[in-house]
């Protein structure tokens, strides 16, 4: 049953975007000469998840334990969690039930998840690998037509085809099993109680069904779940109920992971996987009951006097942000100036050269072979030699790192969207969650089974296997993860956490990551500012500039020194919290509806 009432949460208030951050003073354009670069973009032409409208978010401070996320409802969950002296799992779990449910076009039980751990008392970090797998009856031909052309990309993610094998209940199972203090029932009770008696659809959720409505009103589950009785996409201000997810946190409270993987939740999920008869998907049972959450040691690279670890392989996040870090090392990017165009041409050419690897060398490394020296020093100074200040570069290739084994692989070409969410948490013993969450696409594949939406994940997978015939890295294969931008990350100053950070937004996660920590560390704006602050993304060779704000000023200079721009939304969701002096500073992205509570 759904009924419209009275909201009962409060989402921060909303500005218009011409109130954001002002980063960029007057930018002149003398001396920038065209250099006749050619534009290399290949990716993204189709619409991210939708955007909100900017809401200005302030710093929260506390002493103890502190939580940031992209729905408000989520953090209180977890904030209550912490007060109750709840591990930083622990709340990881409530907050991941309750995004699940209010902000369920970006993550959920049916995607997977990244999760950077820190263990206060061990001093030790470690990552939680709970990416979707492929199917094991998947081949490399999964999205492309009967004369091996690739796939229209919605025409691959809407519906069965694109569900890979969910991570994320795992992930929160098996952790919680390590690290948990509280009662598993306990912590699935806020989001089992909020589906019970509703939630309030936030502005940006109405945006977002509003804005997909054809594509959400294909399966009817999905549309009697996102549309009103009437027909019209669910408003603003509604309050919606969602029987089905409060019965699949019940049978999760009672049966745990079981539930999902071996039993009631899963076969029904196989089940409409299958089912879906214009476009059905190859999981099983078999899949599910096979799946692992793999903990693997975190990637770390250094920059200045940090080191900024992340997630390795299947995620292609820690290597390119360490990347982009370790080239633009070699530049004065302090004295340049955040305001400064020959900055952003420097990290933008450090990103577009770490893309180029990205392209060739990164996929699942437990299914195909990598370069060792892609965060070598020597190997990233040789990169920057290539970039003059205030001359973009022509063209871009991958470089060639140090390898063991090489083999000849050729460029990605797989396109990835953004939707995803980052939490971040801090229990009260210091022990930290960085975890990066996601069903891919925004509302994933659209398909909707036990009250929560399916992922599109394998959709990230380069739906060619071969060019010229040499093998793509990130092609897919049975049992194999798609490659991932994904980074969550944590920046360690003297082996002690300094600022755990992360965003959603498809493969401009990275720059996001990347430029916010490049605004805290070289230009010493607070987290909340390096947040805040306008973005300017470059992967590929366009660079985009994010519309309405004071990086609009640098697209003359761009496109004087020879960029091709785009003005355009960026849509990062930046969660994070700085460690300084005994206190924890948490910040949120005000293009989202995250907020931070600690004490
Ligand atoms: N599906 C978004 C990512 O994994 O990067």
């Amino acid at each position: 049953m759904k009924k419209t009432t009275k909201p009962l949460m409060n989402f921060p208030s909303r500005k218009p975007l011409a109130k954001a951050v002002s980063l960029f003073s007057a930018v002149g354009l003398s001396a920038l000469l065209s250099s006749g670069l050619q534009a290399q973009q290949v990716a993204d032409q189709v619409a991210p998840e939708a955007a909100s409208q900017r809401s200005e978010n302030r710093a929260h401070i506390a002493k103890d334990f502190i939580v940031a996320a992209a729905n408000p409802y989520a953090v209180e969950a977890g904030y209550q969690v912490l007060k109750e002296g709840g591990s930083a799992i622990d709340a990881m779990v409530t907050v991941q039930t309750v995004l699940g449910l209010t902000e369920p076009q970006s993550s959920g039980l049916g995607g997977g998840a990244f999760m950077l751990y820190y263990d206060a008392k061990k001093r030790q970090l470690t990552t939680f690998d709970g990416r979707e797998t492929a199917p094991l009856a998947a081949t490399p031909e999964l999205f492309q037509d009967k004369d091996g052309k690739p796939l229209k990309f919605f025409d691959a993610v809407v519906g069965g085809r694109s569900v890979g094998t969910p991570g994320t209940v795992k992930l929160m199972s098996d952790t919680h099993q390590r690290f948990g203090k509280l009662d598993w029932a306990r912590l699935l009770q806020p989001a089992k109680q909020l589906a019970e008696d509703g939630f309030i659809v936030s502005p940006r959720l109405a945006g977002a069904i509003t804005k997909d409505q054809d594509r959400l009103s294909r399966y009817p589950d999905t549309r009697d779940y996102f549309f009103t009785a009437d027909g019209k996409p669910l408003p603003e201000g509604y309050r919606l109920t969602n029987k089905d997810y409060a019965e699949t946190l019940g049978l999760l409270a009672k049966e745990g992971a079981e539930a999902f993987y071996h039993g009631k939740i899963g076969q029904e999920l196989v089940r409409k996987v299958q089912g879906i008869t214009d476009n059905p998907g190859l999981l099983t049972e078999n899949d599910l009951k096979s799946y692992r959450i793999k903990e693997r040691p975190a990637v770390c690279a250094p920059y200045r006097s940090y080191d900024v670890c992340g997630m390795g392989p299947p995620s292609s996040g820690a290597l390119t942000v360490g990347q982009i870090l370790g080239i633009v090392a070699s530049f004065d990017l302090k004295s340049l100036g955040a305001d400064n165009p020959k900055s952003w041409q420097i990290i933008g050419d450090a990103s577009r050269l770490a893309f180029a690897d990205r392209g060739r060398y990164m996929a699942d490394t437990d299914y195909v072979p990598m370069p060792q020296g892609l965060l070598d020093a020597g190997y990233l100074k040789q990169r920057a030699e290539l970039i003059q200040p205030g001359k973009p570069l022509d063209t871009v290739e991958a470089g060639e790192p140090a390898w063991s084994q090489p083999i000849a692989l050729a460029d990605d070409i797989s396109l990835e969207l953004p939707s995803t969410s980052h939490l971040v948490i801090v229990d009260r013993e210091g022990n930290i969650v960085s975890m990066t969450t996601t069903i891919e696409n925004g509302f994933g594949s659209r398909v909707m089974s036990g009250g929560f939406l399916l992922n599109n994940e394998l959709t990230d997978f380069s739906f060619a296997s071969h060019k010229n015939g040499f093998p793509i890295a990130n092609r897919l294969e049975p049992g194999k993860r798609p490659r991932s931008s994904m980074a969550p990350t944590l920046v360690m100053k003297d082996g002690k956490p300094y600022l755990a950070i992360g965003s959603p937004g498809g493969s401009r996660i990275i720059g996001y990551v990347a430029s916010a920590l490049i605004a805290h560390l070289d230009w010493g704006m607070s987290l909340q500012d390096a947040i805040s602050k306008p973005h300017l993304i470059n992967r590929f060779g366009t660079f985009d500039l994010e519309a309405g704000t004071s990086a609009e000023k640098l697209k003359a200079p761009l496109e004087v020194m020879g960029y091709k721009v785009s003005v355009r939304d960026l849509n990062s969701g930046l969660h994070g919290v700085l460690f300084k002096d005994g206190k924890l500073i948490g910040a949120a992205d005000p293009r989202r509806e995250g907020i931070v509570l600690g004490d």
